[in-house]
């Protein structure tokens, strides 16, 4: 038998279930987001008015937490480089912000960290306690290779020296952040590998142009994740068709509707297309990111966090 919830007052709303078997209770809890503090007090409290109970002389409390507290971490991986992923990175970590997430945004590019100059930041964070405090930049908050070096001297980075400068950043101040983009380095070897490992993201979003060639890269991207067993939450296609600047009209010198076939292909879901804009360039080079404004661009980066989003909260 179960005991009645209503005796244990507004407490109630934490009980999963109540089981009464000879004597011993057996309560479940549902503690997610609650501090070390409240949940004691919590159990405390419905420890005692179990125990007032006639038939209950003993009490199992069980508390269960759906996940862990602190940020979940969405990486942005590709096969190649250049595919975009550090401005598509970039717009999605704002656009999320722009739909009240609280967002920080890791870049992990110890070849050529890109993230200061996408948000037009050259602050360097601080360190409290050995732990940096990341910079704040159009309504997200950053940590970079690129804030830690001066310029060029990150190419020189091999194996520990890389590790542990990635590290400090994923051990960062992230605590008051609810998701956390990881603007991975362009390829599939051990440095994607190992910060997929110490990191474990919740999920990976893929970023490919529409030429075969990156889509076949796509491809080792998505290996990599499947391999280490994040979920993958779909495939951005980028520089997809060119919008001239003079006339308006869209033409696909790459073809169209490639990426998407290739998602299919790779059983991965589609989540958007971006196209090629100089428009969009110009603004990320000078440091003005185009979700951060109105406009095309800004609309179709929050079609694709929200389409993200909904992936990652189902
Ligand atoms: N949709 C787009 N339209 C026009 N230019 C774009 C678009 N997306 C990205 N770019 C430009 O392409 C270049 C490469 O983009 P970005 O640095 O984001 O790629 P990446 O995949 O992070 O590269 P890397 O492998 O070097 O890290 C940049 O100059 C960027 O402004
Ligand atoms: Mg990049």
């Amino acid at each position: 038998m179960s005991l009645d919830p209503s005796i244990f007052g507004p407490a109630r709303e934490r009980l999963r279930s109540s089981r009464l078997v000879d004597g011993v209770a057996t309560l479940v809890v549902e503690a997610t987001g609650l501090s070390e503090g409240e949940r004691a007090a919590l159990e405390k409290d419905l420890r005692a008015v179990a125990l007032a109970q006639p038939d209950v002389h003993e009490v199992r409390v069980a508390m269960t937490a759906s996940r862990k507290a602190g940020p979940r971490l969405i990486a942005v991986g590709s096969g190649k480089g250049g595919v975009g992923k550090s401005t598509v990175s970039a717009n999605l970590a704002i656009a999320m912000a722009r739909l009240g997430r609280k967002v920080g945004i890791i870049d992990a590019d110890i070849y050529g960290p890109s993230q200061p100059t996408l948000l037009g930041t050259s602050e360097r964070p601080e360190a409290k306690d050995k732990q940096l405090i990341p910079v704040e930049a159009h309504g997200i908050r950053l940590l970079s290779v690129g804030q830690l070096v001066s310029p060029g001297h990150a190419l020189a980075w091999r194996g520990p020296m890389a590790s542990g400068a990635l590290t400090q950043l994923v051990e960062g101040d992230w605590s008051d952040r609810e998701i956390l983009i990881i603007d991975l380095p362009p390829g599939t070897g051990d440095v994607q590998l190992s910060l997929i490992q110490k990191s474990r993201p919740a999920g990976a979003v893929i970023v490919s142009t529409p030429q075969d060639l990156a889509l076949i890269d796509a491809r080792r991207a998505v290996d990599l994740f499947r391999k280490t067993e994040v979920p993958i939450l779909g495939l951005i296609e980028n520089m997809a068709g060119y919008q001239c600047p003079n006339c308006g009209e869209t033409s696909d010198p790459f073809g169209s509707g490639g990426a998407e076939a290739a998602a299919a292909a790779l059983d991965v879901p589609f989540l958007g297309r971006l196209p090629l804009s100089a428009s969009l360039r110009e603004a990320s080079d000078a440091g003005r990111p185009p979700a951060a404004g109105e406009g095309p661009a800004a609309a179709a980066f929050r079609m694709l966090a929200e389409a993200v989003l909904a992936r990652l909260d189902p």
